[in-house]
């Protein structure tokens, strides 16, 4: 099957196959083609170019992109879109006053999605994440990280990371899954032994049902230790499979050092920074991944991307979508926010969210850029006068079309 895309006023994301990242120096820089083509073979970028040399391809298929921009589709590397119903009560608690923590700690919070999923059907919970998932694909996202982590024992871990597979065979989407049972400790369990459970018994058994791609814990006071991080990182690790790490949502404890020792794709969070956390991740391959949409819905510090930046340290974003600390998967509006409050270019938040995004999931060599070869996972864009138009008209979403291995998302 082929497509061609003609016209484009600019075609842009355009990189080497083989760059994994876009380092902090390149990250205000989008290489871009004005006035190009793009053709589509069998769901991959197969050639592109500017449309003075465009060959002839013949009676191809062909989408018009006149005054539009072509980009690559949204990688959102943390996600927790497997879940069930809602917590808007806590939302109207926390604007009377309460804090997230406050709510934690009187059986809200994560102990509540946790009750919902231990509820809900493997069906139920399919159906209503897949549903969840096809609307943020409308709006742009075309890899997806979606972590377990609301079971909190083993059949409803397990039941999230079957469900996580089931989409894995039923979305067009690039989707990883992340097991982060040590997200929070269980009611009637002590923390060593929740933990042990997870460590001895769900992460090895889960990882032979074939069910995990990358392992994650919440390192936060009232949460898991730095210590809690190393056992299961280091265990994750002898087992073959990379750690993505929340931690400094609230407080610096040690999370990102203990990750980049791990060799962590990704230290996530990180509201909370210090000067021993720049230092650790300076030279390291650790991607930090910042969620502006949770500093917004909790109303906490957003992350210090410029601090980031001045020492060399690039990062991705992405959407955290979950029913506790934002409740939106919406790539345009976390782009919008990134500007806005993160104080960084167009150009920087969509390097973030592209081809940093992709490394951060451990897709990059599929997808994240413009580059032949690569899946045609494509954002089309409606009119519009320049890129910076994307962030500027936040809560718009301006994503016209959206291509997934070629194909029309409708
Ligand atoms: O990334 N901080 C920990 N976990 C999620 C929130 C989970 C929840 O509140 O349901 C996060 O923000
Ligand atoms: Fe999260």
């Amino acid at each position: 099957m082929s497509k061609l895309i003609t016209n484009i006023k600019q075609l842009t994301q355009i990189r080497d196959k083989d760059i994994s990242f876009i380092s902090a120096k390149k990250m205000d820089e989008l290489p871009s083609i004005s006035d190009a083509y793009l053709l589509i073979e069998n769901g991959v970028i197969n050639d592109f170019g500017k449309m003075s040399e465009i060959p002839n391809f013949g009676n191809i298929e062909t989408i018009n992109a006149k005054d539009k921009i072509v980009l690559p589709a949204w990688c959102d590397s943390h996600s927790h879109s497997v879940h069930t119903g809602n917590r808007s009560d806590e939302y109207m608690q926390r604007i009377k006053g309460a804090s997230y923590q406050q709510i934690a700690e009187n059986g809200g919070g994560i102990l509540k999605s946790s009750s919902q999923i231990n509820a809900v059907s493997s069906d139920d919970l399919y159906t209503e994440s897949k549903n969840r998932i096809l609307s943020i694909i409308k709006q742009g996202t075309g890899s997806l990280e979606i972590k377990s982590g609301y079971g909190l024992n083993y059949e409803s871990e397990l039941k999230m990371l079957e469900v996580i597979s089931r989409l894995k065979n039923s979305l067009p989407i690039e989707i990883k899954s992340t097991f982060l049972g040590a997200h929070a400790i269980p009611k009637n369990y002590k923390k060593d032994d929740y933990l042990k459970l997870v460590i001895d018994k769900m992460l090895p058994d889960f990882i032979d049902k074939k069910l995990v791609d990358f392992v994650d814990i919440f390192c936060e006071e009232n949460y898991f230790s730095v210590d809690d991080t190393k056992l299961l990182c280091n265990k994750a690790y002898e087992l073959g499979v990379a750690s993505k790490i929340h931690t400094n949502q609230f407080n610096s404890i040690g999370g990102i050092k203990a990750g980049v020792e791990f060799g962590a794709l990704s230290v996530d969070h990180l509201e909370v920074i210090n000067q021993d956390d720049i230092q650790a991740l300076k030279q390291s391959k650790t991607m930090p991944v910042l969620l502006p949409g949770c500093s917004f819905f909790l109303g906490i510090d957003y992350a210090n991307a410029r601090n980031l930046l001045n020492n060399g340290i690039p990062f991705a974003i992405a959407s955290d979508f979950n029913p506790g600390s934002c409740p939106t998967g919406n790539m345009n509006f976390i782009i919008s926010l990134a500007c806005n409050k993160l104080k960084i270019t167009s150009e920087q938040a969509i390097n973030a969210a592209t081809l940093n995004g992709a490394y951060a999931m451990g897709v990059s060599k599929k997808t994240g850029s413009i580059s032949k070869g690569k899946l045609a996972n494509l954002l089309i864009t409606e009119k519009i006068d320049s890129i910076d138009d994307l962030p500027y008209y936040f809560g718009e979403n301006l994503i016209e079309k959206v291509l997934i291995r070629g194909e029309e998302i409708n």
